[in-house]
């Protein structure tokens, strides 16, 4: 099962985690960048596989149809436009509750920590469970808040730019709400923070703000 005890102590994992939309990902790029780490979008995992099944015609919610693609995610192409699409993430949020897939992704991450590409020196992954099943003894762990009103604006923003009209925030929204639900009741592995994680709640701040943050308490902690 969740083995960690395989995992090289010495080198760095820094684990971010918190729901869509929340900023983790433009946070982990940054961090990533500037202290020059490896960077594992894992959510990425979740909706390749879910693209997969959603490209042979299959259902997300199939155990078998999500696992059989979960199993292959090192063929997926993890930078493919329509891993961006809502249906995409809707999907995702239905084969992230399926252990067996969940368990199949496991070990591409540990793998990931553990030979970081490009002869990096440790990693950073962003995604729900890193700090509390993927990587328990991470370096540091930043479990990052937003209310979902500020989290839907945000997507909206990114979507459709700033003319965004009042029925696609409101779509957005709802979806939110929906994968939010998904994440944080699903008995295998659900979103919530580390006891010992560094809670950042980006709801009245910028990416800088929030980056000088969260930076100060890795630094603290390399
Ligand atoms: O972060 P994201 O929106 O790209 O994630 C897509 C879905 O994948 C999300 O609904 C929950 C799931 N996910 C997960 O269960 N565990 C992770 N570590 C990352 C994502």
């Amino acid at each position: 099962m969740n083995d960690n005890t395989s995992l090289d102590d010495a080198s760095i994992v820094i684990a971010i985690d918190g729901p869509a939309a929340s900023g983790k990902g433009t946070l982990a790029r940054k961090l990533a960048k500037y202290l020059d780490l490896a960077l594992l979008d894992t959510g990425a995992l979740y909706r390749g596989t879910a693209l997969s099944v959603l490209k042979v015609g299959g259902d997300p919610s199939d155990e078998m149809d999500a696992l059989s693609a979960a199993l292959r995610i090192g063929n997926a192409d993890l930078n493919d436009p329509n891993l961006r699409n809502e249906s995409t993430a809707s999907a995702a949020s239905k084969v992230a509750a399926i252990p067996s897939v969940r368990e199949a992704l496991l070990k591409y991450q540990h793998d990931f920590m553990k030979n970081p590409p490009d002869g990096k020196e440790g990693s950073i992954l962003d995604g729900r469970d890193i700090g509390t099943v993927i990587c328990p003894n991470a370096t540091a762990k930043i479990f990052i808040i937003a209310e979902t009103e500020t989290r839907a604006k945000r997507r909206a923003l990114e979507v459709f730019g700033t003319g965004y009209k009042t029925e696609e925030y409101d779509r957005i929204l709802q979806d939110l709400k929906q994968r939010d639900e998904r994440d944080q009741k699903r008995a295998s592995a659900p979103l919530k923070a580390a006891e010992d994680a560094y809670l950042l709640d980006t709801t009245n701040s910028d990416i800088e703000a929030v980056f000088e943050k969260a930076l100060g308490f890795i630094l603290n902690k390399l």
